[in-house]
């Protein structure tokens, strides 16, 4: 406030024509000192003028404050040299670069005893022919503040790293847990196979051994001048006939057979695949849902009509083992939302720049008050032990992951329909 009247007093005093103008100039200059004085006064920040010999011709009350904190040993004596204040506080080289360029600026680390250490932010300017100003900012709360920031920053990426480790850790596990609980139906799936095929190659051991006694018969029965009705004789006895409409048909059942097998290892293999982040293909979704179907199949078969209803569809950029990971986990609890009897449609279309996979279930339904609880990790209503509740919060994340989203409605009594979409082509 002082300051302010100091500036306008004599200005208003000019103004009443009662002093010659060099006097009203001169007290004009004078007042603005005063109040450019008072202003640099009050700033936090340390402010000195010094002349080429470093005698201060100027400091303000931070200045003072900054040389006691410099030179604490030398607080009884005035400190009218700056380079007394401290030997590292200013150094030729800087003077001599503001000398050069009209100013300098940087950072320089003081002791001030007792092991500590004071960071201080300089600005040098050459203010006259013959005289520097410098400002001097203690910075080092704010750099232990930014190293702090920095550890801190460090810390929180590797446990984001950490993190994310885990994230995939727990999904790859879930994997696993899902195809260890389905292994007893895939092994069923094999085994009705392997049962078949071992059986027919009983029945063509059988059928090897009857056809090489007949060559022998013939052999021997050609060798004693045999006729036709000899032949004919063994060939009934043999039931050759029979063994030759049979013998392939054996043969082709087995190949099936051994087909399905291969089919339903290929399948758990693509199932089970761990894939790494840059596995982006473009996939066939038909190919996943089918193979999906296929492993999960023992759980359904008992419960569910599968309708299919499948529309035409452009390969789709992917990491398709994490998205049957998601068609297992929705076609599972649409299995078990299944009380006796239902049917699960299974349904794909093209919308826009996406594709779509409605996923529909005639079951027991969701209570709206459970509806918006469905994604969250190990929400579950199902009894201990039976589910983790985490099916359908990775199958969130993998969509997410995959520029998608996954949409459930449902009625409860009626039924419930989860909807997948997804980009045919990732975002660049
Ligand atoms: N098709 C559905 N019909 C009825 N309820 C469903 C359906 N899908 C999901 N839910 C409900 O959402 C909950 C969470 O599903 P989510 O798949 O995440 O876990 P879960 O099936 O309980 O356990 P997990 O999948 O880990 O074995 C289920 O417990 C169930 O209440
Ligand atoms: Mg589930």
């Amino acid at each position: 406030m002082s300051t302010a009247i100091a500036l306008h007093a004599p200005i208003e005093a000019a103004s009443r024509a009662a002093r010659s103008a060099p006097a009203a100039d001169a007290a004009r200059a004078d007042a603005m000192e005063a109040t450019l004085r008072a202003l640099v006064d009050a700033v936090p920040t340390a402010t000195l003028l010094f002349d080429a010999d470093q005698q201060v011709r100027y400091a303000n009350p931070a200045a003072r404050v900054l040389a006691r904190l410099c030179a604490p040993d030398k607080a009884d004596r005035p400190l009218a040299v700056v380079g007394d204040w401290h030997p590292e506080l200013l150094n030729s080289g800087a003077l001599h670069l503001c000398s050069m360029h009209g100013s300098w600026s940087g950072e320089v680390i003081l002791g001030v005893g007792r092991g500590q250490h004071k960071i201080l932010l300089l600005h040098l300017s050459r203010v006259g022919a013959d005289l520097f100003g410098m400002t001097v900012r203690d910075i080092t709360q704010d750099s232990m503040r930014e190293s702090e920031l920095h550890a801190r920053n460090a810390e929180l990426e590797v446990a984001y790293a950490k993190l994310q480790g885990a994230q995939e850790q727990v999904m790859q596990s879930e994997k696993l847990a899902s195809i260890g609980q389905l292994a007893a139906g895939v092994a069923h799936e094999i085994n009705n196979p392997i049962g078949y095929v071992n059986s027919n190659l009983s029945t063509l051991q059988r059928y090897i051994s009857q056809l090489f006694s007949a060559i022998q018969s013939y052999e021997a029965a050609l060798a004693g001048g045999a006729g036709a009705t000899e032949a004919e004789s063994i060939r009934r006895k043999l039931d050759l006939d029979f063994l030759v409409g049979d013998v392939p048909q054996l043969l082709s059942e087995s190949r099936e057979g051994i087909d399905r097998v291969c089919k339903i290892v290929r399948d758990l293999k693509d199932f089970a695949r761990k894939e790494r982040s840059e596995d982006w293909i473009k996939a066939d979704i038909h190919r996943g849902l089918d193979s999906t179907l296929n492993i999960i199949w023992n759980e359904l078969k008992y419960k569910a009509q599968i309708v299919k209803t499948f529309g035409e569809l452009p390969p789709v950029e992917c990491l398709p083992s994490e998205l049957n990971q998601v068609f297992m986990n929705v076609l599972m609890n649409a299995g078990q939302a299944i009380r006796d009897q239902g049917i699960i449609t299974v349904t794909t279309s093209v919308a826009g720049e996406r594709v779509r996979v409605d996923i529909g279930d005639d079951g027991e339904g969701i209570p709206p008050d459970v509806l918006p609880r469905v994604f969250d990790p190990f929400f579950t209503t199902k009894p201990v032990g039976s589910g983790t509740g985490l099916g359908l919060a990775i199958s969130y994340g993998i969509v997410s992951k995959h520029h998608g989203t996954i949409e459930v409605s449902s009625t409860p009594g009626q039924g419930t329909l989860l909807r997948i979409e997804l980009p045919i082509a990732q975002p660049r």
